[in-house]
């Protein structure tokens, strides 16, 4: 028995919301091809699109370690599992990478076990994944690549996830700006604490993100995507951020920032045309600056 999957890219945190909100998009995305064996355990026959960076050893992959994860749930163990896992998008862009390996991963076992789980119900096994890849399980992009759309995360302990609803034709210009981020160090450079002012702006402008994508409101999704507890030690990371912003505003963008813990950015669009103006000229800017990236018009 073989399956193969595709699971998304996600924008996680969707500027106001660390760590709560996270939206996934129809592409880029990762690929596992995953095949049940008469063997004993889990490898990883192939990687392919890593440039040999992601690790081989099932214990080390995060793929393999979720999957080995749900196994152990199941009382299935030692079962025998072959994996092939295709990366079609830059590993530390801040596009949920190593979720979306992750999810397909998940997903394949767990269509293979009959759909023993719902794809919520996979959501913990997931987050192992991303303690392994970043040091702590944080689930805003893992719970929207298994689910879709744009995802609450409204409680860890207990985990209380909730999908929520957002405006159909709403689309996604993102531009990967290729310089170094990694996921550890960017959660590392933020402040633990936090003035109670500036947690009444922030909550203030999560619960108006939400009420706006609940009442398709553009203008109260635009003027709530604000933050100002990470985004302005973040943005030091990423080339001209600040430039960038303005760039995406002017050309139409509904509201701007930093997709995960970066370099990525995107702005949300309400259609295809408009972000597709914008990775153009964002792209442009970084040439500008002598930085290469890649981009992507995305459907939410
Ligand atoms: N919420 C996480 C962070 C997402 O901002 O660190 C990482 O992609």
């Amino acid at each position: 028995k073989s399956i193969k999957v595709f699971a998304p890219a996600t924008v996680a945190n969707v500027v106001c919301g660390y760590d709560v909100l996270g939206f996934a998009v129809n592409q880029p995305g990762d690929e596992v091809i995953m095949t049940l064996t008469e063997g004993k355990g889990i490898t990883i026959s192939k990687i392919t699109g890593d440039d040999g960076k992601l690790p081989l050893n099932p214990a080390k992959n995060t793929v393999s370690a979720s999957v080995q994860h749900y196994l152990n749930h199941i009382g299935k163990p030692d079962l025998g599992v072959e994996i092939e896992l295709h990366k079609k998008m830059p590993i530390g862009s801040g596009l949920g990478s190593s979720s979306a390996s992750t999810v397909a991963g998940l997903f394949a076992i767990n269509t293979l076990m009959d759909n023993l789980l719902t794809n919520k119900e996979l959501v913990p096994f997931a987050m192992k994944g991303e303690e392994l890849a970043c040091g702590y399980g944080h689930a805003d992009n893992v719970a929207p690549a298994l689910m879709g759309g744009f995802v609450l995360i409204r409680s860890y302990q207990p985990l209380d996830i909730i999908s929520l609803p957002f405006p159909e034709e709403m689309h996604a210009a993102i531009v990967y700006p290729e310089v170094d981020v990694p996921t550890k160090d960017a959660r590392q450079m933020i402040r633990s604490k936090v003035l109670l002012k500036d947690a009444v702006t922030q909550w203030g402008n999560v619960a108006g993100l939400v009420s706006g994508l609940f009442m398709k409101d553009y203008d109260l999704i635009g003027r709530s995507m604000t933050d100002i507890l990470v985004e302005p030690t973040r943005s030091i990371l990423i080339p001209d951020f600040y430039k960038l912003r303005s760039i995406a505003m002017k050309n139409g963008a509904v509201g701007f920032g930093i997709s995960g813990s970066g370099p990525s950015v995107f702005a949300l669009t309400k259609d295809a045309e408009t972000a597709s103006k914008i990775t153009e000229k964002l792209k442009q800017h970084l040439k500008s600056i002598s930085i290469n990236s890649l981009s992507f018009v995305s459907e939410v």
